[in-house]
């Protein structure tokens, strides 16, 4: 009863912030991201009748700080009578410092832990259940450019795009290896309790996704760039005028939106997005690959650039 499922992180171009059922782990809005391809979390699930409590290692070191939520996990999947598992996770990234290391986590887990018990649920039905452990990591168990939506209580994803049909290039700037000093579901809940803004953030959401939607579809690079920076920069402001207030910029973040800034002035086809954390995530055409990593890497506090390009949905390694 073991299998290991790898799953990619995904950055969301209109950003899901804000709850509209905490308990069901539902979100307010509807979101839409790309999966990418080279950053990646691979996860073991091994279920034993001998274990007496679930164990999860993180990079070969044993944590107890995201167990619960790994445990909990488990428990959607498998039932509450399930037996007790060994989980190991690795990631060739930082994880929890506002690189998705969830989304991975999570569409990995369900996948490994479905394969582990010989279920036979379709991948709606896992992102689903991945959704409820972490809203973003519904969209990991899909390819390319992902739309979630949320109707009548559940989750709804679509494949807008495959990656092939428009291969953007991600180039993440990270300035912190650090975990967050405020969890994203935590800071969410701030957000819609205090923000004065946090009313208008939900009811412009659909606009936000329609213009992107049809700039996927149309391979128009300026009209998701405009909607991305913009709907980015709209969630951080929620986040800022939230009370207690929570930023996850550092002064790195803002030289490193200030080089983006610089390279579109000078017509380079680039973009920047941000989520919680520090981290800065630039989209480009491939041919700005070059002239984006090495603007990156000279701004001040970029410790190092990852690059990817897009990628598929989780997928099975090994097990039963
Ligand atoms: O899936 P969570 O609970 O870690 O929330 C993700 C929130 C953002 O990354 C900021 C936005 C998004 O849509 O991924």
């Amino acid at each position: 009863m073991q299998a290991t499922a790898q799953a990619q992180p995904n950055i969301a171009l209109i950003k899901y912030w804000g709850k509209s059922d905490v308990a069901a782990n539902l979100p307010a809005v509807g979101s839409l991201s790309i999966t990418l391809e080279s950053l990646w979390t691979k996860m073991s699930v091994e279920f034993s009748s001998d274990a007496t409590t679930d164990k999860l290692f993180l990079n070969d070191e044993l944590n107890d700080q995201m167990l619960l939520r790994v445990s909990q996990c488990l428990d959607l999947v498998a039932g509450n009578e399930r037996r007790f598992a060994v989980v190991r996770s690795h990631s060739n990234f930082p994880v929890a410092a506002g690189l998705a290391s969830s989304a991975s986590a999570f569409a990995a887990l369900v996948l490994a832990t479905e394969h582990a018990l010989g279920g036979s649920r379709d991948t709606l039905a896992l992102a689903r259940l991945a959704g409820n452990a972490s809203g973003s990591a519904a969209r990991s168990l899909y390819e390319g450019f992902v739309e979630l939506q949320c109707a009548g209580g559940q989750i709804d994803l679509q494949v807008l795009l495959p990656p092939s049909a428009w291969p953007l290039r991600v180039i993440v700037a990270i300035t912190e290896e650090a975990a967050k000093p405020v969890g994203s579901g935590e800071a969410m809940l701030r957000s819609a309790a205090t923000s004065p803004f946090y009313p208008g953030w939900v009811a412009q959401q659909e606009n936000d996704l329609a213009e992107a939607r049809t700039a996927v579809a149309d391979r128009d690079f300026a009209k998701l760039a405009a909607i991305t920076e913009h709907n980015c920069l709209k969630m951080h402001s929620v986040m800022w005028t939230s009370r207690p207030s929570i930023v996850y910029w550092s002064k790195a973040t803002l030289a490193c939106m200030q080089v983006v800034r610089e390279l579109q002035v000078h017509g380079t086809p680039v973009f920047f997005t941000i989520d919680a954390g520090p981290q800065l995530k630039a989209v480009c055409l491939p041919e700005a690959e070059e002239t984006v990593v090495a603007a990156l890497r000279s701004a001040p506090g970029v410790i190092r650039t990852m690059v990817s390009g897009l990628g598929g949905g989780a997928t099975i390694l090994d097990g039963q």
